[in-house]
């Protein structure tokens, strides 16, 4: 299904207060990516426009495909796992929008052991304050702990002032002020030089 923004007036306040929260399946991929969009061009913009403005003004910060999305996520060895959010489309019995999702995967940490990381979590604004978000944390806290992780980590640009209180609320730490971490990259570049020893 590939949702545009206009085919939104087809869903009512019934199907936006009636969601799903379920993995995330490979024909999901391209409904990913658009969100994916989305939620890249906010991020890049540092502010919150609207969603149609920035789908349609700043696609190209998004690299990945969906071609990518589903050879990582769906292969014999997924790097990232996904939660979906979808609503019933008004008027067309069975079919359905995703509105919102969590890419997340699992990694280690060497004092603690196995964490749950949750790399990007995005409803789309007119689904807001539905309690989808929370019942994606929920589910992702279950996750947790069925697969005995200590924790769920994840970053949260200085500037997103909303979803800092939203995790706060929620009783997340900020690391950074109470542990003093900072994030940091090898690029490309830097990966190649590394490799080739020089
Ligand atoms: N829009 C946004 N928030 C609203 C709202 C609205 N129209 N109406 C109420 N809220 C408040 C709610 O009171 C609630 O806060 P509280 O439960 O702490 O009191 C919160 O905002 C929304 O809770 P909920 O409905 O469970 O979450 P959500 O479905 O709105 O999703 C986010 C939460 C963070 C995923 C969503 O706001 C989002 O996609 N933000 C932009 C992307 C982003 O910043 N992601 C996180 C980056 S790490």
């Amino acid at each position: 299904m590939n949702l545009r923004q206009g085919e939104m007036s087809g869903l009512g306040a019934g199907a936006m207060s009636c969601f799903r929260i379920r993995p995330a399946e490979p024909q999901d991929c391209p409904e990913i990516l658009r969100l994916i969009k989305v939620r890249g061009t906010v991020r890049c913009a540092g502010i919150f426009p609207s969603e149609l403005a920035a789908y349609e003004n700043m696609p190209n910060a998004v690299k990945l495909t969906e071609k990518d999305l589903l050879e990582d996520g769906f292969g014999e060895h997924p790097f990232y796992h996904c939660l979906i959010a979808e609503v019933p489309k008004e008027g067309q019995t069975g079919s359905s929008c995703i509105v919102g999702y969590a890419m997340y995967y699992f990694t280690y940490d060497p004092w603690i052991g196995k964490l749950l990381y949750l790399e990007d979590f995005y409803v789309m604004e007119p689904y807001r304050g539905l309690g989808i978000g929370s019942e994606i944390l929920k589910r992702l806290s279950q996750i947790a702990i069925k697969t005995n992780c200590s924790c769920m980590h994840f970053l949260v640009v200085i500037w997103n002032k909303p979803s800092i209180e939203y995790y706060v609320r929620r009783g997340a730490l900020d690391l950074s002020t109470e542990e003093g971490w900072h994030l940091f990259r090898f690029d490309k570049e830097n990966l190649l030089r590394m490799a080739s020893g020089e």
